[in-house]
């Protein structure tokens, strides 16, 4: 007993992961997901295929375990944000594919909302900027577009959700139709001081209310797993989206600390403890995964507390936590770039070896703004830009600086960060914890150090996403008595201390601003 499980829906794979209670990766499984591009800028997924996916590595990460359901005190969900699924409740099938996250189909009526001036409203209620990264242009879509969709919305025969959703009413075979506050954040709907779907929002955008979910804390009884799926019931503990999950399983629990996780992109957060900290520096405000100090007893149950109209009764809830966080578009993604597009190496694995291969990048700087800028600049406009090329440059010059870029990116929203955290009467970060597959890659993690001045610490387990997931559902089975408890099975792997003069750091800064401007002039 007290084996957790953790179920780790992400853009372009369905993971299991088993762990021990004391963190340790069990047993794991994973299956891909099919991408499907309808036209260009559109990005969609088969919910159906999330589902079955998700649940045959679930399966399968037991089988490789040597366990039976009988054996996991709980089981986590987490999810990649923001995708959109709408379904009808009586049958339990999609009524259109998921629209995912980095889908821009919302852009048009983005635009319609900033042109009207909401921004300072939406900014203020849900601590997001207007941008169809979020669900809730995603859900108008499907109701003006998927035929008859808006009369069934209208008749309450549909249900909203993100993926974690989608996959609790799965596992519960249609009994609970919930959210956690974290996914609920990240729908442009949702007020994130009131913790409450927001009336305003959802008639402006014209989306029945109908629609939406109960919204839990990440970490609650949210009822058990229908027995034929696992073998046996299993307790629904831990739900939160995937990059709140690796602030938690990050152990980053109090304001300051912060994380980055070096994917395709990268995900930077930094916990605000209980302070909406508005940004000066264009940061999304974001709820931060919410665990009660395990008092077992008074902690919600799905079904209960709940008032009228998918409203959680505010006085059941543990205190919000927030966080601020800023993504790097184009991370880990510059790499496949120098493998698919420039052929300069054949396997990822390569680049740390070939940018190794000169002292430094030479005086060339790369910007991959190949989609644009985020934030802290968002320039959608900007396009990548390679400066500083001399006759002495060799591919490997090139490959250091497109490793770098991903340094200099993260350094520039985490300094943005901190100049929020100072304004708001905080102290700056003053250590980064990373995870992500990039995070292996020693000389970024020291170039990242160097830039910083901080230390950037890599943990032993880095799976924090899914361990998240597990610490949020073991707490809600009592597997764990708290926060501290968590903080104390964090272990850190290696710490890559600065070693550059602060002076030779903040003359490279200036040189990507300039190179930024660069990027962003044309
Ligand atoms: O906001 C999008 C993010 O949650 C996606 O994460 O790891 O699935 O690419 P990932």
């Amino acid at each position: 007993m007290g084996y957790l499980l953790a179920l780790d829906q992400g853009t372009s794979s369905s993971r299991s992961i088993v762990f021990d209670p004391q963190g340790n990766v069990v047993a794991q499984a994973q299956q891909e997901l099919l991408q499907i591009y309808p036209r260009p800028g559109w990005v969609e997924h088969d919910p159906m295929e999330i589902w079955r996916g998700q649940l045959a590595t679930a399966r399968e990460a037991l089988q490789r375990a040597g366990l039976k359901a009988g054996d996991i005190a709980a089981l986590g969900i987490t999810n990649q944000r923001e995708t959109t699924v709408l379904w009808n409740r009586r049958t339990g099938l999609p009524v259109h594919h998921a629209i995912v996250w980095q889908d821009r189909r919302g852009e048009p009526l983005c635009a319609q909302l900033r042109e009207q001036g909401h921004a300072p409203l939406i900014q203020s209620r849900t601590g997001l900027v207007i941008d169809s990264y979020f669900s809730a242009t995603k859900i108008r879509w499907l109701l003006d577009h998927v035929p008859g969709a808006r009369e069934q919305a209208q008749r309450g025969e549909l249900a909203f959700g993100t993926i974690d959703s989608w996959l609790l009413w799965q596992l519960t075979e249609g009994a609970l139709h919930a959210t956690d506050v974290t996914n609920a954040s990240r729908t442009m709907l949702f007020d994130v001081h009131r913790n409450e779907w927001d009336a305003d929002l959802l008639a402006l955008l014209d989306i029945p209310a109908s629609l939406m979910p109960r919204v839990l804390p990440s970490s609650a009884d949210y009822g058990k797993s229908r027995p034929s799926l696992l073998g046996a019931p299993v307790l629904i503990g831990g739900v939160a989206g995937d990059q709140q999950s690796a602030l938690f399983g990050q152990a980053c629990f109090t304001a300051g600390m912060a994380k980055n996780t070096y994917g395709t992109g990268c995900f930077l957060l930094m916990h605000t403890g209980d302070q909406a900290i508005a940004s000066r520096n264009n940061l999304i405000t974001t709820i931060a995964s919410q665990a009660p100090e395990a008092s077992r007893g008074s902690l919600p149950r799905a079904g209960e507390g709940w008032g009228g109209g998918g409203h959680m009764e505010r006085a059941t809830l543990p205190s919000n936590a927030y966080a601020l966080e800023g993504s790097v578009f184009v991370g880990g993604a510059v790499v496949q770039w120098l493998r698919d597009g420039l052929h300069a190496i054949e396997a990822s694995g390569e680049v740390q070896a070939l940018a190794q291969s000169v002292p430094d990048a030479g005086g060339v700087m790369m910007v991959p703004a190949f989609t644009g800028l985020g934030a802290p600049y968002w320039k959608p406009d900007a396009r990548g830009t390679i400066t500083g090329i001399t006759r002495g440059t060799t591919v490997a010059h090139i490959a250091r600086a497109a490793l770098e870029s991903i340094a200099y990116q993260s350094a520039a929203l985490l300094q943005a960060m901190s100049r929020d955290a100072v304004a708001a009467g905080g102290a700056p970060v003053s250590e980064l914890r990373v995870d992500g597959g990039a995070c292996v890659n020693d000389l970024l993690m020291q170039f990242q150090a160097d830039l910083l001045g901080i230390p950037v610490v890599r943990p032993a387990c880095v799976e924090t996403t899914a361990l998240g997931a597990a610490w949020l559902a073991g707490l809600a089975a009592g597997v764990y008595r708290g926060t501290d408890e968590l903080a104390g099975l964090w272990r850190a792997e290696r710490r890559f201390q600065p070693t550059l003069p602060a002076e030779r750091a903040a003359e490279l800064m200036g040189r990507w601003e300039r190179a930024v401007r660069q990027a962003t002039a044309g």
